[in-house]
């Protein structure tokens, strides 16, 4: 019992001040004495306790007494539950500066990548086929911030997105190729033109786009070769795993881990890394959560989740198929991307993001 009121201290600490904390033996005199329930449960106290401070814990005849402080430097814990892209920040620094762009910036997950480079000190290019949205999200966040109108599945446009990069900034630094759409359809009824949208917009686009913005990386390379740069496909874990009744979309998505690997081994010697990030389901997102058009609203009206009987019963059905029991949030997906960039040895990889829901085999 006495050997694990230490760590239940620690971890009651820890909660109330959001940083680590080191308990050491003492034998000085206590600043705080507390005292442990029958079962070895300890509760914080109604005062929180300054640190340091010397902490006697007692537990029916026995007494631990130990000095806890905070050492110097100590990096706040990060709360995996935090949706803000603050809770990536430990590694934000290495985007600082640098000259991001973003296909479909304007809402989602490729929102929430906008918002959390541009806090991060970024230039960021909001790219998407929705115009309004790019611009009032640009106008919204001010200086370093760019709109510009693309269809990611069109090469003329691509194309003349590319020049208003070099236009506007002479270069740039990262790619997130996030731009995506679901087509969900069983393969014995979905017509072809839904199979061939969503292999346009999810496969054939990130050829253009690598094609396009990676011709300029090259050339900023040439010009200095020292400098690596990136470009990220926001995959899925349907690029992991198959999807039921969801091939085109599942489909797409395998194939960029091709088309990632295959740029990732031509662009290295261009100081390009080419990397995957396959999140899970965005449930707090418009994808799913829109009241109206939302997947929730569709797959509840549509019955797909056997007795589910409200919105809440479906969200809870997916939810329970994630080991960590919630849904991706814009926050996980940063981390993922800021870890990429700062990695300067690793190119081709398909970085899973799923709560533990998709696990890599090889
Ligand atoms: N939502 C999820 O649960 C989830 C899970 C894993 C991966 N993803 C992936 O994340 C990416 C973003 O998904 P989301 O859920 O945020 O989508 P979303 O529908 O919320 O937003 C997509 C954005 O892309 C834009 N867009 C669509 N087609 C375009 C085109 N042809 N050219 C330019 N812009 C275009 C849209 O206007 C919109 O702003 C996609 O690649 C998706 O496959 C999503």
């Amino acid at each position: 019992m006495m050997h694990s009121l230490s760590p239940r201290l620690r971890g009651l600490l820890m909660a109330a001040h959001g940083v680590p904390v080191v308990l050491r033996p003492s034998d000085e005199a206590p600043d705080v004495t507390l005292t442990a329930g029958g079962d070895g449960s300890l509760e914080a106290p109604e005062t929180p306790i300054d640190l340091p401070a010397v902490i006697r814990v007692v537990s029916g005849d026995e007494q631990r007494t130990v000095r806890a402080e905070v050492l110097p430097g100590a990096v706040p814990v990060l709360d995996p539950r935090d949706r803000g892209a603050a809770s990536a920040a430990s590694r934000s620094a290495v985007v600082a500066g640098r000259v991001a762009l973003v296909t479909g910036g304007a809402q989602g997950f490729g929102e929430e990548i906008v918002r959390a480079l541009h806090a991060s000190g970024a230039w960021v290019y909001i790219a998407d086929l929705n115009t309004d949205g790019a611009t009032a999200l640009a106008d919204e966040l001010g200086e370093r911030a760019t709109a510009v109108a693309v269809n990611v599945a069109d090469e003329d446009s691509v194309a003349a997105m590319a020049r208003v990069v070099v236009d506007t900034t002479g270069g740039l630094d990262l790619v997130i190729s996030n731009a995506g759409i679901a087509r969900a359809g069983s393969v014995l009824e979905q017509p072809l033109a839904e199979f061939a949208l969503s292999t346009d917009v999810n496969y054939v686009a990130f050829f253009l786009v690598t094609k396009h913005l990676g011709r300029i990386l090259r050339d900023q390379h040439a010009g200095g070769p020292g400098w690596l740069t990136d470009i990220i496909q926001i995959n899925s874990k349907s690029g992991l795993r198959g999807s039921n009744r969801n091939g085109a979309y599942a489909g797409s998505k395998f194939g960029g881990i091709g088309l990632v690997q295959s740029f990732a081994l031509e662009l290295v010697e261009h100081g390009v890394k080419v990397n995957a990030i396959c999140p899970g389901n965005f449930l707090d997102g418009p994808l799913w959560s829109d009241p109206v058009k939302g997947l929730f609203v569709q797959y509840w009206k549509s019955g797909k989740v056997p007795g589910a009987k409200s919105v809440d019963d479906v969200r809870r059905h997916y939810e329970a198929q994630v080991p960590m029991r919630r849904g991706t949030f814009g926050a996980d997906v940063m981390r993922a991307v800021y870890y990429l960039v700062e990695q300067a040895y690793e190119t081709g990889q398909a970085l899973p993001v799923t709560g533990g829901q998709v696990m890599l085999s090889s």
